[in-house]
């Protein structure tokens, strides 16, 4: 009998991470052939975390150039995904949030004719220029695909008042799957620096930051506010693996060079960053992933965006938005060095985003939307 064609199509880190137990969960099916196509829209960071679920992709459009624009990433996939679906033939394609990859991979899909299914389907800010472009990728991807694999309710109701209701199946987010092989007790470091850090007598603090609509003003507000608070609280360790991004490496090195408890690291490998989170005191971030990763960790996080759409650990209290006032973001993280009442209240661990079964519910609803299994997944 021949074999479901299932296509998982990514180029960025944080979809790496995400689709990778997706793809291992797809290789799993008897009835399903998991060809996996990477954009290369990021090269380093997306190749660490192949080598770490050692993942061999059967294409690799290497599309990556040095501060790339929205254009260029976008007309490199449409173009390259063209010979790549001629000569496949898949019969699904699966997509991972809301990246220039993703939205381009859905749209030359739709262009073959090839279905659509879309993980972490439904975030929503609403405002179509926060996060930029990301808010319009991901709306427009919700418009071309057939299937929606939401992670949480909220997400799913996104959808529903867009009117798409067909297709839907509520998941939860695949990181909590790819937690679940990369978080260990007595994990160690590869660097001397990590493995030395005092995580128990210093308050160390993990940081991220890289989002397009944070360039300018806002990341300059940032690194200023984060230098004020490695200057006033010596107690704290940050530890801040700079995406590659020129612009952003420029703000970063510019505003914290040379401030002893700051360290500013390479970006660091998945296995990495979460046992960083796991050990760390506090996180403080404009990345998405984050935000699910660290409250499912117990850690407080401090969100360096005006708007969120994962509002879920917000309202579990593990979630701040701090904004990217300069002076927002010092009495937040002021809050959270001094007072232990207010640290205690938001350093408990929640998992609104998923328990390590989404793949197995995507798998699941795949099966079943193309009559390779006879009941649909229960719902997350
Ligand atoms: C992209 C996604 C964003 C996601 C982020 C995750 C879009 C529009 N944006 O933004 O949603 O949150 O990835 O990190 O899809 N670079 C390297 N090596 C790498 C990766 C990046 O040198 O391994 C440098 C390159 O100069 C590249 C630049 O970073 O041009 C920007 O990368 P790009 O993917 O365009 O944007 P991100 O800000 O990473
Ligand atoms: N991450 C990583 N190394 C780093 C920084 C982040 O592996 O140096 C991981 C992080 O744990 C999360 C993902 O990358 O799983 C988030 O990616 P990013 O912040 O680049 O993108 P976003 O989630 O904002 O789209």
């Amino acid at each position: 009998m021949k074999k479901l064609r299932v296509m998982s199509i990514f180029g960025t880190r944080p979809e790496a991470i995400k689709m990778a137990p997706l793809v291992k969960e797809l290789a799993r099916r008897e009835g399903i052939e998991s060809l996996c196509c990477v954009t290369g829209q990021h090269r380093e960071m997306l190749d660490s975390v192949l080598g770490i679920f050692h993942i061999r992709p059967d294409y690799d459009l290497d599309i990556m150039e040095p501060g790339q624009s929205l254009s260029t990433i976008t007309t490199k996939c449409l173009l390259g995904l063209e010979k790549v679906f001629e000569e496949a033939q898949p019969d699904l394609v699966l997509v991972h949030g809301d990246t220039s990859t993703a939205f381009s991979a859905a749209l030359a899909a739709f262009y073959h004719k090839i279905k659509v299914g879309h993980v972490e389907a439904g975030l929503r800010t609403l405002d179509k220029y926060s996060p930029f472009p990301e808010e319009m990728n991901r709306t427009l991807i919700g418009d071309l695909a057939d299937l929606h694999f939401s992670p949480t309710r909220a997400n799913r109701e996104n959808l529903s008042r867009e009117g798409i209701t067909k297709g839907v199946f509520l998941t939860g987010n695949t990181v909590i799957d790819a937690m679940a092989t990369t978080v260990r007790k007595d994990f160690r470091f590869t660097t001397q620096e990590l493995n030395e850090l005092d995580y128990t007598g210093k308050k160390v603090i993990a940081v991220t930051c890289h989002r397009r609509e944070n360039y300018g003003q806002p990341m300059e507000n940032i690194m200023a506010a984060l230098k004020h608070i490695a200057q006033t609280y010596p107690e704290t360790e940050l530890v801040y693996p700079v995406h590659l991004s020129p612009t952003v490496q420029e703000v970063a090195h510019r505003h914290l060079d040379g401030l002893s408890n700051v360290h500013l690291i390479p970006p660091v490998d998945v296995e990495e960053m979460h046992n960083l989170m796991e050990r760390c005191y506090m996180v403080m971030t404009d990345s998405g992933g984050l935000q699910e990763e660290a409250p499912a960790l117990g850690k407080p996080v401090l969100v360096l965006r005006r708007e969120t759409e994962r509002p879920e650990a917000v309202a579990a209290g593990t979630v701040k938005l701090a904004g990217v006032e300069y002076e927002d973001i010092l009495s937040m993280a002021r809050e959270l060095l001094t007072d232990r009442d207010a640290y205690e209240k938001m350093a408990h661990a929640v998992n609104p985003y998923g328990d390590g079964r989404a793949c197995e519910r995507i798998a699941d609803a795949i099966e079943y939307t193309f009559g390779l299994g006879s009941t649909p997944p229960e719902e997350f």
